[in-house]
């Protein structure tokens, strides 16, 4: 039986879970600091620090007494060490330090995507080589596992990760941070409309993504509409921009899956709770039979720290272990050889 306390504060929210053998939630306490970020319209990273700073201890207290564990009971920290704001990783890698040192736990460092990845492990065991797509704020990426701890980028955004097109064209439609629940929500009521044609992304690369000229074309359309005087229908601009934006995500995804042949495709990321995505997923998915999905559920999609104990006890396995020396580094890479 292994424990591990995990520690995420890569972006605005600060987290704390404990987690046992890698998919048994003990506790999972999430401290969102967006009513604050709602404000700036987006999260602005000296203030995130701050509010990290004066929460980290309530909140690692707090998952502790929940699973009703003393330290005594924890095998390892692990933490978010990468990519993020590098001052809120900061944060992060001193408590987990802190903490490791004060009890005499070994420490293990996590790559946030990898977490990401591993929220599916609370749904069914993972099966390998497995593909993820990955859909974030900050990332849009096809990773391929040969097993359970090697990670693979096989696809990427050429530019815009798909979160921050969403959050972008949230702003023009004046629906405030963060975008994409948001038009999620909005776009149920919208529908096509001829005026509101948008172009399909196209890349040099079958496997990469593009989401920039897709956003840059809500926002010329809609300034165009504005200045002839046209009403622009939010909710329908919302619908073609996600239809556009998701058709090319899931065919580029399933071509990929036809062709690499992986046991299972994952969703993961804060984009992976887009009601839309999970359905048009599923749907073109039910043509692949052979190719397990596991989408992981909302609360585990946007960030937490759950999923760093699940990747985080993989890591620990595989005897990955940190030191007092490191620190964090936003421009590390997901484990591939080791
Ligand atoms: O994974 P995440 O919580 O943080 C990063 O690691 O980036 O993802 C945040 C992103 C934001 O861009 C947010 O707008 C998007 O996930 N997001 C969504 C939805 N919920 C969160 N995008 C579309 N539909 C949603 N329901
Ligand atoms: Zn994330």
């Amino acid at each position: 039986m292994t424990t591990i306390l995990a520690i995420e504060s890569s972006c605005d929210e600060t987290a704390c879970a404990i987690v046992r053998n890698g998919n048994e939630i003990l506790s999972n306490v999430v401290s969102s600091q967006i009513n604050v970020h709602t404000l700036y319209g987006g999260v602005v990273p000296e203030v995130a620090s701050r509010i990290h700073v004066e929460n980290i201890s309530a909140v690692i207290c707090e998952a502790l007494k929940e699973s009703g564990l003393t330290m005594e009971d924890i095998d390892a920290i692990a933490y978010t060490q990468c990519p993020g704001l590098i001052g809120s990783l900061h944060v992060g890698v001193m408590a987990a330090k802190t903490v490791a040192f004060a009890f005499h736990k070994p420490l293990v460092p996590v790559h946030h995507i990898t977490g990401h990845i591993f929220a599916n492990a609370f749904v069914t065991e993972l099966k390998f080589p497995l593909m993820a797509l990955v859909v974030s704020g900050g990332h849009t990426e096809l990773v391929w596992m040969a097993d359970d701890y090697r990670f693979e980028v096989i696809g990427t955004t050429a530019d815009d990760a798909i979160g921050e097109a969403y959050d972008k064209v949230a702003r023009v439609l004046d629906l405030g941070y963060p975008g994409g629940p948001a038009i999620d929500k909005l776009a149920k009521e919208g529908k096509a409309d001829p005026l509101y044609k948008l172009p399909t992304p196209k890349t040099d690369e079958p496997y990469n993504f593009s989401f920039s000229g897709l956003k840059t074309a809500v926002l010329q359309l809609n300034d165009r509409l504005k200045r002839n005087g046209v009403e622009v229908v939010p909710a329908d601009l919302a619908w073609c921009f996600q239809e556009t934006a998701l058709q090319s995500l899931t065919d580029k995804t399933v071509s990929a899956v036809r062709e690499k042949k992986p046991k299972m495709l994952v969703l993961a990321g804060g984009v992976a709770a887009n009601s839309r995505l999970r359905e048009m997923i599923r749907e073109k998915m039910e043509a692949v039979p052979e190719c397990e999905l596991v989408i992981p559920p909302l609360k585990y999609c946007t960030d937490n720290a759950a999923m760093i104990g699940a990747s985080g006890y993989v890591a620990y396995l595989h005897k990955l272990f940190g030191s007092f020396e490191d620190a964090a580094d936003p421009s590390l890479e997901m484990p591939g050889e080791y």
